[in-house]
């Protein structure tokens, strides 16, 4: 299937404050966000024409604003009704919403406190980030040279751009291997993530997830400590090692683009998709759609 460039589409884009056609939604190839990576975003799905966890988003956005020292100059309540405005315009229900804020041209150089922010808002039709057939058998992933800096090296709790350039090294050197995603250990050299999702390790029935102290703290994340919590699931949130993961019964990974996704292969060590992940994954997918579940009906 041919792939429709991102910069010849039909639609709309919220852009600092107008809805432009999609087309003319571009910026200066000067520009501070492109050379210094000083750019934050936003990942969100709508479900049914309801964006999930919208307002818990937009609070995202401005707190990885504020540790990069960006200005939005909208309130969130201004971006919370942008995005619903993309996606009228755009006629989409179901959808992927991308908010993202750049420093703009206005000074080059390292120091950027003449910059302007910008905001855009843009969003577009992407079902499933894996396919239903591997979603059943599980991802495979490949464990990254690259390490997740610690809390000192990098603003490791935005969601910032700059901060994804090793997660496309790692998911290029996962994919040119034959496996469909990168393990991400942090600098102590523990498992944490996929390039995009949260990770979830389960052992005679109880849940483990690390502490998000270098890495971003996952809204799907936290829906899922949720949801384990409400459906008596035992979960503890720390430290997974390698080894923890090897013997593993069940991975998982989640976030707003994978949702909840197993795993089935760890470089070499193969898993089975299990109760646990499904009985999750089915609990989120009826919450995000604001219907009810029950785990005994799952069972
Ligand atoms: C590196 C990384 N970790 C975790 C997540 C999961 O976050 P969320 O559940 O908020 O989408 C994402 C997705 O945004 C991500 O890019």
């Amino acid at each position: 299937m041919a792939l429709i460039p991102f910069d010849d589409r039909d639609g709309f884009i919220w852009f600092d404050g107008k809805m432009v056609p999609w087309r003319e939604a571009n910026i200066h190839v000067i520009n501070h966000g492109l050379h210094y990576g000083s750019a934050i975003f936003e990942g969100e799905r709508a479900y049914e024409g309801k964006i999930f966890k919208t307002v818990e988003h937009t609070n995202r956005l401005f707190k990885s604003a504020g540790i990069l020292g960006m200005n939005i100059t909208f309130t969130p309540d201004q971006i919370n009704a942008a995005k619903e405005d993309a996606l009228k315009a755009n006629n989409l229900t179901n959808a992927y919403i991308r908010p993202v804020a750049w420093r703009g041209s206005e000074q080059m150089g390292i120091a950027a406190q003449a910059t302007k922010t910008h905001v855009a808002i843009a969003c577009w039709e992407w079902p499933s980030y894996f396919s239903p057939e591997l979603r059943e058998k599980g991802i495979s992933l490949k464990t990254s040279p690259w390490k997740k800096p610690a809390p000192d090296m990098a603003p490791c709790h935005a969601k910032a751009a700059g901060l994804y350039m090793i997660n496309t090294l790692s998911k290029h050197a996962a994919e040119d291997a034959g496996y469909i995603d990168a393990l991400m250990c942090d600098y102590r050299g523990n498992p944490v993530e996929a390039t995009g999702a949260n990770l979830f390790r389960v052992k005679d029935g109880v849940i483990r997830t690390p502490k998000p102290d270098c890495f971003l703290n996952g809204i799907t994340r936290q829906t899922v400590i949720e949801l384990a919590a409400k459906l008596d699931f035992a979960l503890e949130e720390d430290t997974i090692t390698m080894e923890d993961l090897k013997s593993a019964d069940e991975v998982f990974i989640t976030g707003t683009a994978a949702e909840v996704t197993a795993i089935g292969k760890i470089d070499e060590t193969e898993y089975q998709v299990g109760p646990v992940t499904r009985t999750l994954r089915e609990a989120y997918e009826s919450l995000v759609r604001g219907k009810s579940f029950s785990k005994s009906a799952a069972a």
